[in-house]
């Protein structure tokens, strides 16, 4: 899997490559915050009356992406978040204080309201690397 990565990254080279010394960082990286993906799920949990969704945040891309943002308008839950997870400013949530969200990798978190909100990625910086991984 690294390997193909790095060939990968290797072949748009020419994009921009810049060196901070321990590792290569490529952007252009062919990804976007279209390949992230949100999935729900109803837990069987009811919560303050409310059901319970579990919210699974997927990186359906070999980059590693950061700054992860999600449409979040009107967002409430009577569920704790934590906000280390999902972090709402206005109708704009940012997932994981932006850390990064490695490649195929998932976070997940659950909250509690009747409707569930739609939660649609909205934006993220790709960040590909060569090695140090
Ligand atoms: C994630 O990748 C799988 C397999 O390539 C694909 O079927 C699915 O549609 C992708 N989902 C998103 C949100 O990109
Ligand atoms: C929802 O998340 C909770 C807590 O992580 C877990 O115990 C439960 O099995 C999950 N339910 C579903 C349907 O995924
Ligand atoms: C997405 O983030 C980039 C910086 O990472 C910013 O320049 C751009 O305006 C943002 N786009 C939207 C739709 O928020």
């Amino acid at each position: 899997m690294a390997a193909i990565v790095k060939s990968y990254c290797i072949a748009i080279l020419f994009l921009g490559l810049v060196t901070n010394g321990k590792e290569l960082i490529l952007w252009f990286c062919d990804c976007s915050f279209n390949d992230i993906g949100v999935g729900q799920v109803r837990s069987e949990r009811l919560i303050q009356g409310k059901p319970e969704w579990n919210v699974t945040v997927t990186n359906n891309c070999s980059c590693f992406q950061v700054l992860i943002t999600l449409a979040c308008k009107g967002f409430q839950s009577v569920e704790y978040v934590e906000p280390s997870i999902l972090f709402k400013q206005g109708d704009i949530c940012m997932l994981n204080k932006g850390h990064r969200l490695d490649g195929h990798a998932s976070i997940a978190f659950s909250y509690a309201w009747d409707p569930p909100f739609l939660l649609m990625p909205v934006n993220s910086t790709v960040i590909c690397t060569v090695s140090g991984e």
